[in-house]
This record gives C-alpha cells, sequence and structure tokens, in this order.
C-alpha cells in the first residue's frame, strides 16, 4: 500500500504513524449489524413486522459485504483474511504461546469468525424467510432450526467479542476503536 495516502491520521497522526485499515463500507456494515442482529434478537419471541424487517436488513447487509469482499479494498476482501486451517491453526498455538504476530487487517481466526457469523446470520435469514412461505408455514422443525442458529451466533459473537478483546490485549491497541474510525497503529 502506498504510504503517502496515509499520510494524516486523525488528530493529525503523522505519516507511518496511522493507517486507514477498515473502510467506511466495514465499519457501517459492522455496526448496523450488530445492532441490527441486536434488534432482531430481541424481537425474535412476536416476530412482528420490526423482526422481520431487521431480518431482512441483515440479509441485505450481508449480501453487499459478500460482493465487497471481492470488489472492495485490500484488508476487507476474502482473499486477504480466509487463510487454510493449518494457517488457523498455526496461529492459534501461536496465541497461547503469547508469540502470535500482529495483522494489520483480520488475523487468520478472526477470519475464521467472520465466515462462521456470515454463514449462521444467512442461515437464520433463510429460515426465517421461509416460515413465512407456503411451503413451510407452520412447519416446527423450521422454527427450531432458525431459534437454533440465532442461538448459536449469539455463542460465536460472545467469542467474537472475546478474541477481539485478546487481540487488543496482545497488540496493545484499541481493536474496537479502530473498527469506529478505521485506523490502526502502522508498526
Ligand atoms: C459490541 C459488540 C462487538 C464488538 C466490540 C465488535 C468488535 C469488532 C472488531 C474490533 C472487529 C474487527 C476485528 C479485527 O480487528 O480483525 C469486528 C469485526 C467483525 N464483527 Fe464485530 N463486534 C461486535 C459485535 C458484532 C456482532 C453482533 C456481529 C454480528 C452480528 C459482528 C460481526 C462482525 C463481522 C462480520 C466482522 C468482520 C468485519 C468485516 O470485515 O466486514 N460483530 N468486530
Ligand atoms: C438474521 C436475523 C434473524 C435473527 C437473529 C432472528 C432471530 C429469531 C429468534 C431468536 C426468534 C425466536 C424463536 C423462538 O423463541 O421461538 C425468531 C423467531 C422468528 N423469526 Fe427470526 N430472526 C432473524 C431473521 C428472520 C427473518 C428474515 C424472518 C422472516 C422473514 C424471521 C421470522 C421469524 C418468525 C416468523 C419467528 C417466529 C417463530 C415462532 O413462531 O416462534 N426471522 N427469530
Amino acid at each position: 500500500m502506498n504510504t503517502s495516502e496515509n499520510a494524516i491520521g486523525a488528530g493529525g497522526a503523522t505519516l507511518l504513524e496511522a493507517i486507514k485499515v477498515w473502510d467506511p463500507f466495514v465499519r457501517v456494515f459492522h455496526w448496523s449489524l450488530a445492532a441490527l442482529f441486536l434488534a432482531a434478537y430481541v424481537t425474535g419471541d412476536d416476530a412482528g413486522q420490526m423482526h422481520i424487517a431487521a431480518g431482512y436488513a441483515i440479509a441485505g447487509l450481508i449480501a453487499l459485504r459478500i460482493v465487497w469482499g471481492f470488489v472492495g479494498p485490500r484488508h476487507a476482501r476474502f482473499s486477504n483474511f480466509v487463510r487454510s486451517p493449518r494457517e488457523v491453526l498455526t496461529y492459534l498455538r501461536d496465541v497461547i504461546m503469547f508469540r502470535a504476530p500482529r495483522y494489520l487487517g483480520h488475523n487468520p481466526a478472526g477470519g475464521v469468525m467472520i465466515i462462521a457469523l456470515l454463514v449462521l446470520l444467512l442461515g437464520t435469514g433463510l429460515t426465517g424467510y421461509l416460515m413465512t412461505t407456503d411451503v413451510f408455514w407452520g412447519a416446527k422443525w423450521v422454527e427450531e432450526v432458525h431459534e437454533a442458529l440465532a442461538n448459536l451466533t449469539v455463542g460465536l459473537i460472545v467469542f467474537h467479542v472475546v478474541g477481539v478483546l485478546i487481540s487488543s490485549l496482545k497488540d496493545g491497541e484499541n481493536l474496537v476503536k479502530s473498527m469506529i474510525t478505521g485506523w490502526k497503529r502502522h508498526t
């Protein structure tokens, strides 16, 4: 990446101190997704218009994110953060041994988490939609799969946030803040 384009950081950070990593789409996607997930989850019990709207909005956001994963800037691309199982295991082992390298974009474990979250959310949205169709109307199993996928996603989100906190401590940087501002420490 050309360093001169990162010359001016927030608050006047100078060349090489800060680098723009997360583009505006990724940041808006992330926090809208988190808010919509919360909205869909808490409205699941009555499953009214609000629930359905939040669920479809999530599905729409994910569809856009998938396209962005192919055409977006470097750190948004799947090719930048989807790694082989071997690389993921090596990375996790290195984390346990306190010697994992820092990644400017998503680390290999984060990459797996992102794919898992996107797949589970799409599955939750799809089963939600199926419940509204004539064919699956009233089908108990679809409802159960929908609920199970939603709850599994909550479980993964807990691991996701724990992973973010561990990474932040390990590298001495506030990754949550980076997902808001887009900036990260250069080295
Ligand atoms: C308040 C809770 C949350 C916090 C603090 C948080 C924080 C973060 C951070 C810091 C990253 C960037 C990780 C990195 O530096 O590699 C990230 C990425 C991501 N998070 Fe979260 N997250 C939260 C909730 C959620 C929820 C609820 C979802 C899903 C419903 C979610 C899905 C994702 C996804 C898909 C990415 C990848 C972003 C991309 O490249 O498009 N997060 N999150
Ligand atoms: C991806 C985001 C979604 C999440 C996180 C989510 C989550 C949930 C949860 C937690 C429940 C409660 C299950 C129970 O306690 O029985 C539920 C129920 C329901 N959801 Fe979703 N949902 C999502 C998307 C959708 C979509 C897109 C639709 C429809 C187009 C939908 C339709 C329904 C319906 C009809 C129920 C009621 C099932 C029943 O009769 O109990 N959901 N959802």
